[in-house]
């Protein structure tokens, strides 16, 4: 299986860090998706309140937990009918496990996507096959990954597009699961999740969310699953052998991080307001903006192979990815991460249009 795993992408992106940090200025860093802003304070204290912690956690969560988690998925998700939850170590770990607990042979992922569902399959030595959008055209397999907002392109699927999804799921007998760590980054679209989309029949249906993003909690590795109760019950069983438990001071700081909606309004406007004017700059310099509508990502090009566009900017002191790391449409794309303070973004403006 190790052979099989791809190269780590970053490896090769090191040279145009050593060239962007030549910067006088030094270097702006936007090729990860790794939030910056300060975690909310009254998230903090709920962790440190709780860091007496000397009994193992539960693996199912707290009830606390599991209500605050229930609550947010039937108010802001628009879930109805029978489903479960289940925190998570981070959904990194679920997105690259998934697979292999549900013993799936075929797996449909984006074409453009995020690496670790390609990971996923071949952890598990399943078949993973990257499809459109257009779930009408999709082949028959066990599992299909959607991703909305996408990471890289920042594009948002239509309710129609999320419901063709739905019906090959229910067509094919196949399992949907839905990763829209991105949901509440909405800008010029809205995004939907699918338990909006069911009808409140989620039988094969997963919806995967993380706080990372959203409260700026990457490093608590705080995430949750919500949807099939009976496949939620066969993930919590693996999960429970395994040892697979969220640390209980985190499941305390989720907790009063999903009671709150503000932090996310503030964390919402600080990276569209980034998005904003980053993106007049680069336009100004000649890339073209593709999809970028909501999530945490401008994906543009310049008609040019990725590298040179990311030499281009590492001369400039500005770090991006390419998009070659997220499939092969994403050649002559990179991706740029709204992951840099407002200081730091208006500096990589004035370096764009020095
Ligand atoms: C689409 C997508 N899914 C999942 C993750 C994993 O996030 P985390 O493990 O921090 O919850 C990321 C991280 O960048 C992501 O972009």
């Amino acid at each position: 299986m190790r052979d099989q795993l791809p190269d780590f992408p970053w490896d090769a992106l090191a040279p145009f860090g050593v060239i962007a940090r030549q910067h006088a200025g030094g270097i702006i860093d936007l090729s990860q998706g790794t939030p910056v802003d300060p975690t909310p304070e009254f998230i903090q204290k709920a962790f440190r309140d709780a860091s007496n912690s000397p009994s193992y956690p539960v693996t199912t969560g707290t009830p606390e937990l599991r209500a605050a988690i229930r609550k947010w998925a039937e108010d802001r998700l628009g879930a109805t009918g029978d489903f479960d939850v289940l925190p998570l170590i981070g959904s990194k770990e679920l997105v690259a496990w998934l697979p292999t607990i549900l013993e799936s042979k075929k797996v449909l992922i984006p074409e453009i996507a995020y690496p670790t569902y390609h990971v996923g399959a071949v952890i598990a030595a399943a078949q993973s096959i990257p499809v459109g959008v257009d779930a009408h055209n999709w082949p028959k397999a066990d599992l299909a990954w959607l991703n909305s907002p996408s990471n890289p392109t920042g594009r948002v699927h239509s309710e129609s597009e999320i419901a063709a999804a739905v019906s090959w799921a229910r067509n094919n007998n196949s399992i949907l699961v839905s990763d829209e760590c991105y949901l509440e980054f909405d800008h010029t679209a809205k995004s939907f999740s699918v338990l909006s989309q069911t009808d409140g029949d989620n039988r094969n249906i997963l919806a995967v969310h993380s706080l990372s993003k959203r409260s700026s909690m990457a490093g608590y590795r705080a995430a949750f699953l919500v949807g099939d109760s009976e496949l939620i019950a066969r993930i919590l069983e693996l999960r429970k052998h395994a040892g697979m438990m969220v640390p209980l001071p985190v499941q305390r700081a989720m907790t009063v991080a999903l009671g709150d909606d503000q932090h996310v309004a503030e964390q919402r406007a600080r990276y569209n307001s980034r998005r904003d004017v980053l993106r007049l700059a680069l336009e100004e310099v000649g890339f073209r903006v593709e999809f970028s509508n909501s999530g945490l990502y401008i994906w543009c090009t310049r008609d040019e192979d990725a590298w040179t566009s990311v030499e281009w900017l590492a001369k400039r002191g500005i770090l991006a990815t390419p998009g070659s790391f997220y499939g092969q449409s994403g050649e002559r794309f990179i991706r740029i991460a709204m992951t840099a303070t407002d200081s730091q973004i208006n500096d990589a403006v004035q370096r764009l249009l020095a």
